[in-house]
């Protein structure tokens, strides 16, 4: 499929079921994997996920719903001219640990502790978790610094979350509950606009909104 602006979008190429024998398991899309919470055990098995090639050729996996939720929030954002595409989504723990050991070299210590979560404890094991970048002129900004100079194109992002079910999980002045600096790239999919809607409306974290807020202090370093 070939867009107005020359990109090449290609679909959906692999479907990945749930395990046979876990056809009863019920999605928790509330679920709140964070700094002191690990990914449920079974997570994996029980996840259904599509893939995709996003506009860099890179493989993207989601889980179903929230890809079927993003599609619609991005020709959304396509009718009013912002073009955003999909870095990274469901992550393994390994990969996890390969993206830690990364920044940790390149950007150092502070810098994970702002914006990498620890293998087993990253919100991206659940597939729910969804890390746009914007495409702008036909050009992907991709890297974190690059991103966060596009204010009003992210507040145009923002204000359409909620129609499809998604919440801004790390917002700004929230780092002592998330644990982490403000990413305006990275959505998470809740379940519904009702609740996503409740979420954003109230000005919430996740953590607040299922009134399990962080037993240690959790605090990332600041700039
Ligand atoms: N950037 C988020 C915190 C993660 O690594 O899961
Ligand atoms: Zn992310």
């Amino acid at each position: 499929m070939i867009h107005d602006s020359g990109i090449v979008f290609l679909t959906v190429f692999c479907v990945k079921p749930a395990g046979e024998n876990m056809k009863s398991f019920e999605m928790d899309y509330l679920v709140l994997v964070n700094k002191e919470n690990r990914i449920p055990d079974h997570w994996e098995e029980n996840l259904e996920t599509v893939c995709f090639i996003n506009s860099q050729g890179e493989e993207v996996e989601v889980e179903k719903c929230a890809y079927e939720h993003y599609q619609k929030l991005k020709e959304a954002l396509e009718k009013e001219g912002i073009l955003v595409d999909l870095d990274s989504a469901w992550r393994s723990v390994s990969l996890q640990q390969e993206i830690m050991d990364r920044f940790c070299e390149e950007s150092g210590e502070d810098y994970v502790q702002r914006f990498v979560a620890a293998p087993g404890y990253s919100e991206h094991h659940t597939g729910l978790a969804l890390d746009l970048y914007l495409i702008i002129e036909g050009n992907a900004e991709y890297y974190d610094e690059e991103m966060t100079q596009y204010a009003g194109m992210w507040k145009a992002i923002h204000e359409k979350l909620t129609d499809y079910g998604f919440i801004i999980r790390y917002p700004e002045g929230k780092e002592s509950i998330t644990g982490y600096s403000y990413e305006p790239w990275h959505i998470r999919y809740v379940g519904s606009a009702k609740t996503a809607e409740e979420i954003m409306r109230k000005g919430l974290t996740l953590e607040e909104y299922l009134n399990r807020l962080p037993a240690t202090d959790v605090t990332p370093p600041s700039m």
